[in-house]
């Protein structure tokens, strides 16, 4: 499988966000990722579908993470409706995963479902997922620093999926921490400040897809 990288548009200057997609769009990116606050799930406010609507239309992959509580009342058909291609629940946001899930495939997006750092993986072996997020950070915030034992447990989630499942990880992603998750079996990686905190976020999504790449081979 492929070693993707999936910019997150949470560090990005909001007044010039199209151009920052667009930066790492001729840098090779063809995901973008959309963390999506509520407030309540976690703390923070952030996103709504206006955003994937406003990037719809740039031919990137719009990936969006739902950090929101019991996203399949709501948050999945508008999110579905503005573009969202891929979209991520979290295990802990809703006693309705396999509902949640299934919501999210009658709406023609493929299904994602992400796993705070202190909760099991059991639930993978419960539900179909396209897509398996381990987030190697606490969700709410970025520019956190990327939380070892998630290597580990990267290690315990690719023996127990098989290698046909992607498994993202996303938290304190940048060149070194992108290796050694890659390593452990993931295979996309989401990276937000390392990328958008740069100078030339362009040259930043190039070192990490170089670093991708030694993996790789
Ligand atoms: C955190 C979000 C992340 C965030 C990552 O709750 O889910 O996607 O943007 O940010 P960095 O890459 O700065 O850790
Ligand atoms: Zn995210």
């Amino acid at each position: 499988m492929s070693l993707r990288i999936a910019p997150s548009v949470l560090a990005a200057d909001f007044g010039r966000l199209r151009e920052q997609a667009e930066a790492v769009r001729a840098a090779g990116a063809d995901l973008v990722h959309i963390d999506v606050m509520d407030g309540h799930f976690v703390p923070p406010l952030s996103m709504g579908p206006q955003v994937c609507t406003a990037l719809r239309d740039l031919g990137m992959h719009l990936e969006v993470h739902l950090m929101v509580e019991r996203p399949e009342r709501e948050q999945i058909a508008a999110f579905a409706d503005a573009g969202a291609q891929t979209i991520i629940v979290h295990a802990e946001a809703t006693p309705a995963v396999h509902y949640a899930l299934q919501a999210i495939r009658d709406r023609g997006a493929l299904a994602g479902l992400a796993v705070n750092p202190a909760t099991p993986i059991g639930v993978f072996g419960e539900v179909e997922v396209d897509l398996a997020l381990c987030m190697t950070v606490n969700p709410g915030w970025g520019g956190q620093s990327f939380i070892p034992a998630s290597l580990a447990k990267l290690e315990r989630l690719r023996a127990l999926l098989g290698p046909e499942v992607e498994i993202e990880v996303d938290g304190g992603i940048d060149a070194e921490t992108a290796g050694a998750c890659a390593r452990a079996g993931a295979t996309r990686f989401v990276a937000g400040t390392a990328i958008f905190g740069a100078p030339d976020p362009a040259a930043a999504f190039a070192a990490i897809n170089g670093a991708l790449q030694a993996v790789e081979v």
